[in-house]
Protein backbone atom coordinates (compact mmCIF):
# COMPACT_ATOMS: atom_id res chain seq x y z
CA UNK A 1 0.00 0.00 0.00
CA UNK A 2 2.62 2.51 1.20
CA UNK A 3 4.53 1.86 -2.19
CA UNK A 4 1.53 2.31 -4.48
CA UNK A 5 0.46 5.54 -3.06
CA UNK A 6 3.85 7.48 -2.33
CA UNK A 7 4.73 6.47 -6.03
CA UNK A 8 1.06 7.65 -7.56
CA UNK A 9 1.64 11.06 -4.97
CA UNK A 10 5.06 11.60 -6.93
CA UNK A 11 3.36 11.25 -10.22
CA UNK A 12 0.40 13.04 -9.69
CA UNK A 13 0.04 15.39 -12.71
CA UNK A 14 -2.30 18.12 -11.25
CA UNK A 15 -3.91 19.22 -7.67
CA UNK A 16 -6.75 17.17 -9.04
CA UNK A 17 -5.05 13.70 -8.80
CA UNK A 18 -3.57 14.42 -5.71
CA UNK A 19 -7.45 15.32 -4.70
CA UNK A 20 -8.19 11.75 -6.04
CA UNK A 21 -5.48 10.13 -4.16
CA UNK A 22 -5.97 11.68 -1.17
CA UNK A 23 -9.63 10.50 -1.01
CA UNK A 24 -8.55 7.00 -2.34
CA UNK A 25 -5.97 6.66 0.00
CA UNK A 26 -6.84 8.62 3.74
CA UNK A 27 -10.56 9.43 2.72
CA UNK A 28 -13.18 8.00 5.00
CA UNK A 29 -13.49 5.24 2.58
CA UNK A 30 -10.31 5.57 1.56
CA UNK A 31 -8.11 2.14 1.67
CA UNK A 32 -6.02 3.16 4.87
CA UNK A 33 -8.73 4.61 6.50
CA UNK A 34 -11.03 0.94 5.80
CA UNK A 35 -7.67 -0.78 7.32
CA UNK A 36 -7.86 1.34 10.75
CA UNK A 37 -11.56 0.38 10.72
CA UNK A 38 -9.84 -3.64 10.72
CA UNK A 39 -7.92 -3.00 13.84
CA UNK A 40 -11.00 -3.66 15.58
CA UNK A 41 -11.19 -7.05 14.58
CA UNK A 42 -8.11 -7.93 15.49
CA UNK A 43 -5.96 -9.32 18.69
CA UNK A 44 -4.66 -7.03 21.40
CA UNK A 45 -1.02 -8.08 20.03
CA UNK A 46 -1.90 -7.72 15.79
CA UNK A 47 -3.50 -4.55 17.01
CA UNK A 48 -0.57 -3.14 18.56
CA UNK A 49 2.13 -3.83 15.93
CA UNK A 50 -0.72 -2.56 12.84
CA UNK A 51 -2.18 0.13 14.88
CA UNK A 52 1.18 2.41 14.75
CA UNK A 53 1.80 1.34 11.44
CA UNK A 54 -0.79 2.52 9.70
CA UNK A 55 -1.10 5.75 11.56
CA UNK A 56 2.65 5.92 10.44
CA UNK A 57 1.45 5.17 6.70
CA UNK A 58 -1.31 7.42 7.47
CA UNK A 59 0.78 10.49 8.18
CA UNK A 60 3.26 9.69 6.21
CA UNK A 61 0.45 9.82 3.03
CA UNK A 62 -0.45 12.86 4.62
CA UNK A 63 2.82 14.38 4.44
CA UNK A 64 3.71 13.36 0.57
CA UNK A 65 0.11 14.95 -0.80
CA UNK A 66 1.27 18.35 1.31
CA UNK A 67 5.08 18.40 -0.18
CA UNK A 68 3.87 17.05 -4.30
CA UNK A 69 0.75 19.95 -3.49
CA UNK A 70 3.55 22.76 -3.08
CA UNK A 71 5.79 21.50 -5.71
CA UNK A 72 3.27 21.76 -7.97
CA UNK A 73 2.22 25.59 -7.00
CA UNK A 74 5.84 26.46 -7.43
CA UNK A 75 6.07 24.91 -10.82
CA UNK A 76 2.62 26.41 -11.79
CA UNK A 77 3.88 29.42 -10.60
CA UNK A 78 7.51 28.92 -12.52
CA UNK A 79 5.55 28.68 -15.66
CA UNK A 80 3.11 32.21 -15.09
CA UNK A 81 6.61 33.72 -14.72
CA UNK A 82 7.72 32.47 -17.75
CA UNK A 83 5.07 32.94 -19.91
CA UNK A 84 3.45 35.80 -18.29
CA UNK A 85 6.40 38.52 -18.48
CA UNK A 86 5.70 42.04 -19.39
CA UNK A 87 8.27 43.95 -21.35
CA UNK A 88 8.72 47.27 -19.48
CA UNK A 89 11.38 48.68 -22.65
CA UNK A 90 7.96 48.58 -24.98
CA UNK A 91 6.99 52.32 -25.97
CA UNK A 92 3.95 53.12 -24.30
CA UNK A 93 0.19 53.67 -25.98
CA UNK A 94 -0.48 57.10 -26.68
CA UNK A 95 -3.68 58.41 -24.92
CA UNK A 96 -5.38 60.18 -27.88
CA UNK A 97 -7.11 63.37 -26.19
CA UNK A 98 -10.17 65.23 -28.03
CA UNK A 99 -10.38 68.32 -29.56
CA UNK A 100 -12.90 71.16 -30.39
CA UNK A 101 -15.02 70.19 -32.90
CA UNK A 102 -13.67 72.51 -36.09
CA UNK A 103 -17.35 74.54 -36.35
CA UNK A 104 -17.03 75.16 -32.28
CA UNK A 105 -13.65 76.14 -32.92
CA UNK A 106 -14.61 78.53 -36.25
CA UNK A 107 -17.52 79.97 -34.39
CA UNK A 108 -14.65 80.97 -31.91
CA UNK A 109 -12.82 82.62 -34.35
CA UNK A 110 -15.87 84.76 -35.66
CA UNK A 111 -17.35 85.36 -32.18
CA UNK A 112 -13.73 86.82 -31.49
CA UNK A 113 -13.60 88.83 -34.91
CA UNK A 114 -16.68 90.40 -33.98
CA UNK A 115 -15.73 91.14 -30.36
CA UNK A 116 -13.06 93.27 -31.94
CA UNK A 117 -15.03 95.57 -33.83
CA UNK A 118 -18.05 95.75 -30.94
CA UNK A 119 -19.96 93.24 -31.59
CA UNK A 120 -21.90 91.46 -28.55
CA UNK A 121 -23.03 88.18 -28.46
CA UNK A 122 -27.21 87.28 -28.28
CA UNK A 123 -28.45 83.88 -28.07
CA UNK A 124 -32.11 82.42 -28.90
CA UNK A 125 -33.78 79.06 -28.84
CA UNK A 126 -33.44 76.65 -31.24
CA UNK A 127 -37.07 75.32 -30.61
CA UNK A 128 -38.44 78.55 -32.07
CA UNK A 129 -42.24 79.92 -32.39
CA UNK A 130 -43.96 80.59 -35.80
CA UNK A 131 -43.98 83.74 -34.78
CA UNK A 132 -40.17 85.15 -34.51
CA UNK A 133 -38.78 82.76 -37.20
CA UNK A 134 -41.64 83.59 -39.86
CA UNK A 135 -44.25 86.37 -38.93
CA UNK A 136 -41.86 89.33 -36.87
CA UNK A 137 -39.77 88.82 -39.92
CA UNK A 138 -42.27 90.18 -42.54
CA UNK A 139 -42.99 86.48 -43.41
CA UNK A 140 -46.56 86.28 -43.01
CA UNK A 141 -48.14 82.96 -42.92
CA UNK A 142 -49.05 82.51 -46.92
CA UNK A 143 -45.73 84.17 -47.59
CA UNK A 144 -43.85 81.88 -50.63
CA UNK A 145 -40.44 82.15 -48.37
CA UNK A 146 -42.15 79.45 -45.76
CA UNK A 147 -41.71 76.89 -48.48
CA UNK A 148 -38.64 77.66 -49.66
CA UNK A 149 -37.20 77.61 -45.93
CA UNK A 150 -38.01 73.85 -45.85
CA UNK A 151 -38.82 73.88 -42.28
CA UNK A 152 -39.17 71.14 -40.08
CA UNK A 153 -42.37 71.50 -38.09
CA UNK A 154 -42.82 70.20 -34.00
CA UNK A 155 -45.50 67.68 -34.11
CA UNK A 156 -48.65 68.94 -31.71
CA UNK A 157 -50.93 66.38 -29.74
CA UNK A 158 -54.57 65.93 -30.99
CA UNK A 159 -56.92 69.25 -30.48
CA UNK A 160 -53.74 71.20 -29.44
CA UNK A 161 -54.88 74.09 -32.04
CA UNK A 162 -51.73 76.61 -30.81
CA UNK A 163 -49.59 77.33 -33.91
CA UNK A 164 -46.76 74.98 -34.43
CA UNK A 165 -43.45 75.40 -33.07
CA UNK A 166 -40.44 75.27 -35.64
CA UNK A 167 -36.41 74.41 -35.29
CA UNK A 168 -35.37 78.18 -36.06
CA UNK A 169 -34.76 77.75 -40.10
CA UNK A 170 -32.23 80.50 -39.33
CA UNK A 171 -30.61 82.64 -36.62
CA UNK A 172 -32.79 86.02 -37.48
CA UNK A 173 -35.66 85.56 -34.99
CA UNK A 174 -32.57 86.47 -32.43
CA UNK A 175 -33.10 89.80 -34.65
CA UNK A 176 -36.34 90.12 -32.99
CA UNK A 177 -35.67 88.70 -29.17
CA UNK A 178 -32.30 91.20 -29.06
CA UNK A 179 -34.50 94.33 -29.81
CA UNK A 180 -37.15 93.42 -28.01
CA UNK A 181 -35.12 92.87 -24.84
CA UNK A 182 -32.55 95.67 -25.71
CA UNK A 183 -33.80 97.90 -27.89
CA UNK A 184 -31.94 100.47 -30.35
CA UNK A 185 -29.02 101.25 -30.58
CA UNK A 186 -27.26 97.67 -30.89
CA UNK A 187 -24.56 95.70 -32.41
CA UNK A 188 -24.93 91.95 -31.71
CA UNK A 189 -24.10 88.67 -33.54
CA UNK A 190 -25.90 85.47 -32.88
CA UNK A 191 -24.23 82.43 -33.31
CA UNK A 192 -26.04 78.87 -33.29
CA UNK A 193 -27.68 75.66 -34.66
CA UNK A 194 -29.91 76.32 -37.71
CA UNK A 195 -32.46 73.71 -39.20
CA UNK A 196 -34.10 72.84 -43.14
CA UNK A 197 -34.76 69.58 -44.64
CA UNK A 198 -31.76 69.62 -47.26
CA UNK A 199 -28.94 67.00 -47.75
CA UNK A 200 -25.99 67.25 -50.25
CA UNK A 201 -22.65 67.92 -50.59
CA UNK A 202 -22.74 71.34 -49.40
CA UNK A 203 -25.89 71.16 -47.48
CA UNK A 204 -26.74 69.54 -43.74
CA UNK A 205 -30.42 69.57 -42.19
CA UNK A 206 -28.64 71.14 -39.10
CA UNK A 207 -26.04 73.37 -40.00
CA UNK A 208 -24.71 76.52 -37.80
CA UNK A 209 -25.16 80.38 -38.75
CA UNK A 210 -23.73 83.49 -37.48
CA UNK A 211 -26.51 86.55 -37.70
CA UNK A 212 -24.88 89.82 -37.80
CA UNK A 213 -27.52 92.98 -36.15
CA UNK A 214 -26.65 96.66 -36.06
CA UNK A 215 -29.08 99.76 -35.38
CA UNK A 216 -28.15 102.89 -34.78
CA UNK A 217 -29.18 106.01 -36.25
CA UNK A 218 -27.33 106.45 -39.74
CA UNK A 219 -25.99 102.87 -40.53
CA UNK A 220 -25.35 101.67 -43.84
CA UNK A 221 -24.88 99.29 -46.29
CA UNK A 222 -21.10 101.08 -46.69
CA UNK A 223 -20.89 100.00 -43.01
CA UNK A 224 -21.95 96.22 -43.72
CA UNK A 225 -19.51 96.13 -46.82
CA UNK A 226 -16.70 97.20 -44.78
CA UNK A 227 -17.64 95.10 -41.53
CA UNK A 228 -17.60 92.00 -44.06
CA UNK A 229 -14.60 92.67 -45.11
CA UNK A 230 -12.95 93.42 -42.53
CA UNK A 231 -13.85 90.10 -40.77
CA UNK A 232 -13.13 88.38 -43.85
CA UNK A 233 -9.43 89.57 -43.99
CA UNK A 234 -9.42 88.58 -40.66
CA UNK A 235 -10.64 85.43 -40.96
CA UNK A 236 -9.02 84.02 -43.51
CA UNK A 237 -6.06 85.98 -42.47
CA UNK A 238 -5.37 87.60 -46.07
CA UNK A 239 -4.56 91.12 -46.61
CA UNK A 240 -6.84 91.17 -49.67
CA UNK A 241 -10.43 89.82 -50.35
CA UNK A 242 -12.96 90.21 -52.42
CA UNK A 243 -16.44 89.87 -51.97
CA UNK A 244 -19.12 90.29 -54.27
CA UNK A 245 -22.74 91.75 -53.40
CA UNK A 246 -25.48 90.18 -55.41
CA UNK A 247 -28.44 92.07 -55.66
CA UNK A 248 -30.98 89.57 -53.97
CA UNK A 249 -34.40 89.46 -51.99
CA UNK A 250 -35.08 88.88 -48.40
CA UNK A 251 -38.79 89.73 -46.85
CA UNK A 252 -36.83 90.86 -44.06
CA UNK A 253 -34.08 93.08 -45.52
CA UNK A 254 -34.29 95.89 -48.30
CA UNK A 255 -32.24 96.41 -50.24
CA UNK A 256 -31.09 92.94 -49.66
CA UNK A 257 -27.65 91.60 -51.20
CA UNK A 258 -26.02 87.71 -51.37
CA UNK A 259 -22.31 88.02 -50.61
CA UNK A 260 -19.77 85.85 -52.51
CA UNK A 261 -16.18 85.59 -51.99
CA UNK A 262 -13.89 85.20 -54.25
CA UNK A 263 -12.02 82.14 -54.33
CA UNK A 264 -10.34 79.32 -56.14
CA UNK A 265 -9.68 75.48 -55.72
CA UNK A 266 -6.10 74.19 -56.65
CA UNK A 267 -5.53 70.33 -56.49
CA UNK A 268 -7.77 70.27 -53.76
CA UNK A 269 -6.54 73.16 -52.06
CA UNK A 270 -8.29 76.51 -51.65
CA UNK A 271 -6.94 80.14 -51.51
CA UNK A 272 -9.54 82.84 -50.80
CA UNK A 273 -9.04 86.24 -52.80
CA UNK A 274 -8.11 84.78 -56.15
CA UNK A 275 -9.07 83.12 -58.48
CA UNK A 276 -12.59 82.37 -60.73
CA UNK A 277 -14.67 80.35 -57.97
CA UNK A 278 -17.54 82.04 -55.73
CA UNK A 279 -18.40 80.85 -52.92
CA UNK A 280 -21.72 82.25 -51.23
CA UNK A 281 -20.99 82.77 -47.63
CA UNK A 282 -24.23 85.03 -46.43
CA UNK A 283 -27.21 87.09 -46.91
CA UNK A 284 -27.30 90.79 -45.65
CA UNK A 285 -29.12 94.05 -46.14
CA UNK A 286 -30.71 96.46 -44.77
CA UNK A 287 -32.99 95.29 -41.62
CA UNK A 288 -36.71 96.33 -43.32
CA UNK A 289 -39.01 98.87 -41.37
CA UNK A 290 -41.69 96.20 -40.62
CA UNK A 291 -38.91 94.10 -38.85
CA UNK A 292 -38.07 96.64 -36.43
CA UNK A 293 -42.00 97.36 -35.49
CA UNK A 294 -42.66 94.00 -35.23
CA UNK A 295 -39.03 93.90 -32.52
CA UNK A 296 -40.74 97.52 -31.05
CA UNK A 297 -38.25 99.44 -32.51
CA UNK A 298 -39.09 102.56 -34.09
CA UNK A 299 -38.22 102.55 -37.81
CA UNK A 300 -38.53 106.42 -37.97
CA UNK A 301 -35.32 107.07 -35.33
CA UNK A 302 -33.06 104.17 -36.51
CA UNK A 303 -31.97 101.68 -39.14
CA UNK A 304 -29.21 99.20 -39.94
CA UNK A 305 -27.86 96.36 -41.32
CA UNK A 306 -27.99 92.42 -40.98
CA UNK A 307 -26.58 89.34 -41.87
CA UNK A 308 -26.81 85.68 -41.64
CA UNK A 309 -23.55 84.18 -42.53
CA UNK A 310 -22.52 79.92 -42.84
CA UNK A 311 -20.37 78.98 -40.41
CA UNK A 312 -19.99 76.01 -41.50
CA UNK A 313 -19.04 76.76 -45.31
CA UNK A 314 -16.47 79.57 -44.00
CA UNK A 315 -15.29 76.42 -41.92
CA UNK A 316 -15.10 74.28 -45.28
CA UNK A 317 -13.44 77.25 -47.19
CA UNK A 318 -10.78 77.59 -44.56
CA UNK A 319 -9.84 74.18 -44.16
CA UNK A 320 -10.48 73.51 -47.83
CA UNK A 321 -13.03 70.74 -47.05
CA UNK A 322 -15.13 69.82 -50.03
CA UNK A 323 -18.18 67.88 -48.24
CA UNK A 324 -19.75 69.43 -45.14
CA UNK A 325 -21.70 66.47 -44.25
CA UNK A 326 -18.07 65.16 -42.72
CA UNK A 327 -18.26 67.62 -40.49
CA UNK A 328 -21.23 66.26 -38.85
CA UNK A 329 -20.10 62.00 -39.40
CA UNK A 330 -17.92 61.69 -36.35
CA UNK A 331 -15.78 59.66 -38.09
CA UNK A 332 -12.08 60.19 -36.00
CA UNK A 333 -10.12 58.96 -39.70
CA UNK A 334 -11.50 62.10 -41.03
CA UNK A 335 -11.33 64.29 -37.96
CA UNK A 336 -7.30 63.24 -37.86
CA UNK A 337 -6.80 63.59 -41.33
CA UNK A 338 -7.82 67.62 -41.19
CA UNK A 339 -5.78 67.62 -38.20
CA UNK A 340 -9.28 68.18 -35.89
CA UNK A 341 -8.12 65.30 -33.92
CA UNK A 342 -5.11 63.48 -31.91
N1 LIG B 1 -31.71 84.60 -42.58
C1 LIG B 1 -31.18 84.56 -43.93
C2 LIG B 1 -30.94 83.09 -44.30
O1 LIG B 1 -30.94 82.24 -43.48
C3 LIG B 1 -29.86 85.28 -44.04
C4 LIG B 1 -30.00 86.74 -43.78
C5 LIG B 1 -29.83 87.23 -42.49
C6 LIG B 1 -30.29 87.60 -44.80
C7 LIG B 1 -29.96 88.58 -42.25
C8 LIG B 1 -30.40 88.94 -44.56
C9 LIG B 1 -30.23 89.43 -43.29
O2 LIG B 1 -30.76 82.79 -45.43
Amino acid sequence: LRTKYIKAVAEAADEAALEELRVQAVGKKGEVSLKMRELGKMTPEQRQVAGPALNALKDEINSALAAKKSALADAALDERLRTEWLDVTLPGRGRRQGTIHPVSQVTEEVTAIFADMGFAVAEGPQIESDWYNFDALNIPPEHPARQEHDTFFMHRAEGDNRPPHVLRTHTSPVQIRHMQTHGAPCRVIAPGRVYRMDMDQTHTPMFHQVEGLAIDKDISMANLKWVLEEFCRAFFEVDKVELRFRASHFPFTEPSAEVDLRCSWKDGTLKVGEGDDWMEILGSGMVHPKVLEAAGVDPAQWQGFAFGLGIDRIAMLKYGIPDLRAFFDSDLRWLRHYGFAS
